[in-house]
């Protein structure tokens, strides 16, 4: 950690169908911070759900508005930010959200990610002939993103809850000679 950080939030990063909002919930819940949704708060401020930003605007315009929210999310303190699982992909992103957070990211097998996700149907990138394979290419695309976490957590083997007090104890370690 830089002495040019001030790290006063917890930033969730991973693929689609790890966990970040429900163990961005719990450890929201625990610590008395705000939750927030990068997903949840686009929804809000365009009207739109995300596939028919993807489908009407493009891959794009959707990226361009979550790196807008990115740039306001310094003025924040206390707060769990959980993100779309592209988010990271523009580093970018990355380095506005380490100046004030500690960064974890949750880490699934392509097999896990597919057996959480086959189900639903809001994630346009698994709209695809394939899921399983394009979950594969898109990981390994994003492999390096992922692990300039701060904190990289196999959430595979452990519960939501478990995940969550993982994240809860690094994050008083990290800031706990800060206080
Ligand atoms: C995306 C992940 C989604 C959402 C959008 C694109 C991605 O968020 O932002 O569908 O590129 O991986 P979740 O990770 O919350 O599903």
């Amino acid at each position: 950690m830089t002495d040019a950080r001030h790290i006063k939030n917890i930033t969730l990063i991973g693929f689609m169908g790890t966990g970040k909002t429900t163990v961005g919930r719990l450890v929201a819940e625990q610590l008395n911070f705000e939750f927030l949704d990068t997903d949840a708060l686009i929804e809000e401020r365009t009207g739109k759900k995300i596939a028919d930003i993807f489908a009407q605007n493009g891959e794009p315009a959707f990226r361009q508005l979550e790196a807008q929210l990115v740039e306001e999310l310094g003025m924040r303190t206390g707060t769990v930010i959980s993100t779309g699982g592209g988010l990271p992909t523009n580093p970018e992103n990355l380095v506005t959200l380490k100046n004030h957070s500690l960064v974890f990211c949750l880490w699934l097998t392509p097999e896990k990610i597919y057996e959480r996700v086959k189900d639903q149907t809001h994630r346009p990138l698994l709209h695809a002939a394939d899921p399983l394979g394009k979950i594969r290419a898109l990981l390994i695309s994003r492999e390096k993103f992922y692990k300039q976490a701060d904190v990289l957590l196999n959430s595979d083997l452990r519960s939501a809850r478990e995940v969550a007090q993982q994240v809860i104890t690094q994050y008083r370690a990290a800031t706990k000679t800060r206080r």
